[in-house]
């Protein structure tokens, strides 16, 4: 697992958290590029051989409520150029985050880097005790049942959500625990059925009530609430929508192929206005031995060999070459919802949203009441979805609170089913400009912009399939035949995909693909991934038809075509000066603040412009449009996730995932967040090696 992959990060992380996606063939293998694309496609490889609505969401929710990030939660209708607090109330209380942007910090740099004027803390490390005082983490000593306790490893997805009536006072924490890395946790001579049995208990979720004594303070976290949870890989999850208790769901230990344990490769999520939260089950492959032969198999990568994990050798669920487990796959890919209110609910898996890698979905609420899921499929030339719900979202304000909040009123009951039932879509692009003029280099056409329109081409409608030759339930697991049976636009990694809640606008994150127009039969530059070997990603936006979430077209633009400009001339920044904003690349989670700017996480930047990874804000209205600056940066190795932007509250959060991931037990590379000194004692519950944790800036003036 020696070097680094093209455009992605360490072979570390390839390995453990994706399967080697990147050094198999991508599992796309479909042909259905649009007309347009074949021309497109077909010029531009010979020119590379050559020359090498506004307030769609807002009325219905509100600040204060239990998704308060400005990200999940919306904003009252507001021109949107003025700035708005939302929820918090303050009149006159200017929102915080002044800052100059920080310098780029080298890759090899293994420090947590903040503006001047702003210092950071860790809320949550790996392996914090959430029930018991007394289980003081020790790296030495680790268990299944202690790890089960603790908080799990390779955080991700992050909400730091207020509970209402609590004046900002309290709040829960949910993150998503992605995946583990083995060698860097265990001392050597671990037995590896521990190891394996630990790796399980340190996947999932994590909710754990946060505590402080005024609002903009930073946050400490509850040992022994109530509210604490922990999900893991073999946590009981029921499935719902149309592919629930088909054939295709049931093993032998589920015949009714309703209950599932565990959730897997939870990367991205987002929070509901109902105050939920989505998770999504990425590189689920990589945890089962598979035939591999049915071309269902075949397109999620399902293969048999060993993997990885090596769960399959402990449980015989995760062998799935056996007549009693060969669906066990089909009960991952997911879209995951949970509601960390109610400590006793049972989790739900969301057949209606499709099954395939997962990034995340993020809800937002139409003019009509219906509410809409926009996802990504992260793999190289796959797709871009959206779920549309049957049913539209009740509830509203009486007295000051938002009925859908409440725990156990009859319309947050009936908001958290919404997602069960609906119309599921994938997007096809077309550009605007001569396929001439997409070159593969990333040169703006002559219009000066990428840009085009869509279709959202229907895959299921109202639980009934639209893809001849497919039932429903077929529609639903494997979902990507179904998509490319319906000629969906290849794109380069959809990761996550944010509505700005204030318009009503969808930011897509398409992260790189070395791929494509590089290796031999892929799929070379279209209009909307307009590079050839496209390692440095770049930024869709898409506006609706009529600013309708039920709307079947839409209108898109680039905003961003990342890289450091003073190095590549393949960038673009909306028409911003190149020369004035922060290098960017591999762009993944995203966020918004309370004036709407939007806030980039990036992975992949020490592979691609030798940075660490951060995050940037961009603001997108206004001559400041395209402005990207560098907010902070993660230690080496680690890739910056989760981001949460209560700019109110002058604080920023995010999730540090798998920092120092190339080293080994006994010679670590990061030393994040404890920073233990060599030769010195660690303090209880510390540690001299690298934690994934969440991390709070907060001013220091
Ligand atoms: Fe887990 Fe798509 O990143
Ligand atoms: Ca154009
Ligand atoms: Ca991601």
């Amino acid at each position: 697992m020696a070097g680094h992959t093209v455009g992605k990060r360490s072979a570390v992380t390839c390995a453990l958290k994706c399967d080697n996606a990147c050094a198999h063939p991508a599992p796309n293998v479909s042909d259905n590029p649009t007309f347009r694309d074949i021309a497109g496609a077909a010029l531009s490889r010979r020119m590379l051989l050559k020359g090498a609505a506004a307030g769609a969401a807002v009325v219905l929710l509100g600040g204060e409520l239990a998704g308060t990030t400005p990200s999940a939660s919306a904003t009252p209708v507001v021109d949107p150029a003025a700035p708005v607090v939302p929820g918090f109330g303050g009149k006159g209380r200017a929102p915080g985050l002044y800052w100059n942007p920080i310098e780029p910090v080298s890759a090899e740099v293994d420090a947590f880097t903040v503006p001047e004027g702003y210092d950071w803390s860790t809320i949550l490390r790996w392996g914090d005790p959430l029930f018991d005082e007394n289980e003081i983490f020790d790296v030495q000593n680790q268990t299944e049942d202690r790890q089960a306790r603790q908080f799990g490893y390779n955080n991700d997805y992050l909400d730091i959500m207020h509970i209402p009536g609590t004046g900002g006072r309290e709040a829960l924490l949910v993150c998503n625990h992605e995946y583990v890395n083995p060698a860097i946790m265990f001392p050597d001579g671990t037995d590896p059925v521990a190891q394996r049995k630990i790796a399980m208990q340190a996947h999932g979720m994590s909710v754990v009530h946060l505590h402080r004594k005024k609002r903009t303070d930073p946050w400490t976290y509850t040992v022994g609430s109530r509210y604490n949870r922990r999900i893991t890989a073999t946590t009981p999850f029921t499935l719902t929508g149309a592919a629930a208790g088909s054939e295709l769901v049931r093993t032998g230990a589920d015949p009714a192929g309703t209950t599932v344990f565990g959730t897997l490769g939870n990367c991205a999520g987002g929070t509901t206005p109902w105050g939920t939260v989505l998770s999504g089950e990425e590189n689920f492959n990589g945890y089962f031995r598979a035939a591999g032969t049915a071309t269902g198999e075949a397109r999620y990568g399902l293969a048999d060999k060993e993997t990885a994990n090596g769960w399959e050798t402990i449980d015989p669920r995760f062998d799935a070459r056996t007549p009693e487990t060969v669906n066990e796959p089909n009960r991952f890919g997911w879209i995951v919802e949970i509601d960390p209110f109610d400590p006793t609910s049972t989790p739900v898996k969301h057949t209606a949203l499709g099954r395939m890698k997962h990034e995340g979905a993020n809800v937002i609420v139409g003019k009509s009441r219906h509410v809409a899921a926009y996802m990504g499929d992260d793999e190289r030339f796959d797709y871009l979805y959206k779920f549309v719900s049957k049913e539209k979202m009740r509830g509203g304000w009486r007295n000051g609170v938002n009925s859908s909040q409440i725990i156990g009123s009859k319309d947050r009951a009936f908001n958290k089913t919404l997602l069960d039932s609906g119309s599921l879509y994938v997007a096809r692009f077309s550009g605007d400009s001569p396929a001439g003029e997409i070159d593969g280099n990333g040169a703006l056409p002559a219009d000066g912009k990428f840009d085009g329109t869509g279709e959202w081409l229907p895959i299921v409608i109202d639980g009934v399939s639209q893809v001849p030759g497919f039932t429903v339930e077929q529609a639903l697991v494997d979902t990507r035949l179904a998509a490319d049976a319906l000629g969906a636009t290849k794109m380069d990694r959809c990761e996550d995909v944010q509505p700005d809640l204030r318009t009503g606008r969808i930011y897509v994150a398409c992260t790189n693909n070395s791929d494509r127009g590089v290796k031999p039969g892929k799929e070379a530059a279209t209009e909307v991934n307009p590079r050839n070997g496209n390692k440095d990603g770049h930024i869709v936006e898409i506006t609706e038809s009529r600013d309708d979430v039920r709307s079947t077209t839409f209108r898109w633009s680039l905003l961003l075509v990342c890289g450091d400009p003073s190095t590549n001339a393949a960038t673009y920044f909306a028409g911003y000066p190149k020369d004035k904003v922060s290098p960017i690349s591999c762009p993944d989670n995203l966020a918004f603040d309370s004036w709407g700017n939007l806030w980039i996480a990036t992975d992949g930047a020490p592979s691609s412009i030798g940075k660490n990874d951060g995050l940037f804000k961009v603001p997108l209205r206004g001559p400041e449009r395209g402005h990207v600056k560098q907010f902070l940066s993660v230690p080496r190795d680690a890739e910056t996730c989760g981001p949460v932007i209560h700019d109110q509250d002058n604080l920023v959060f995010v999730s540090v995932q798998h920092p120092g991931e190339d080293g080994t037990f006994a010679e670590q590379l990061s030393f994040f967040p404890d920073y233990v000194p060599e030769g010195t004692t660690p303090a209880p519950g510390d540690w001299r090696g690298p934690r994934p944790a969440v991390v709070q800036v907060f001013a220091t003036r």
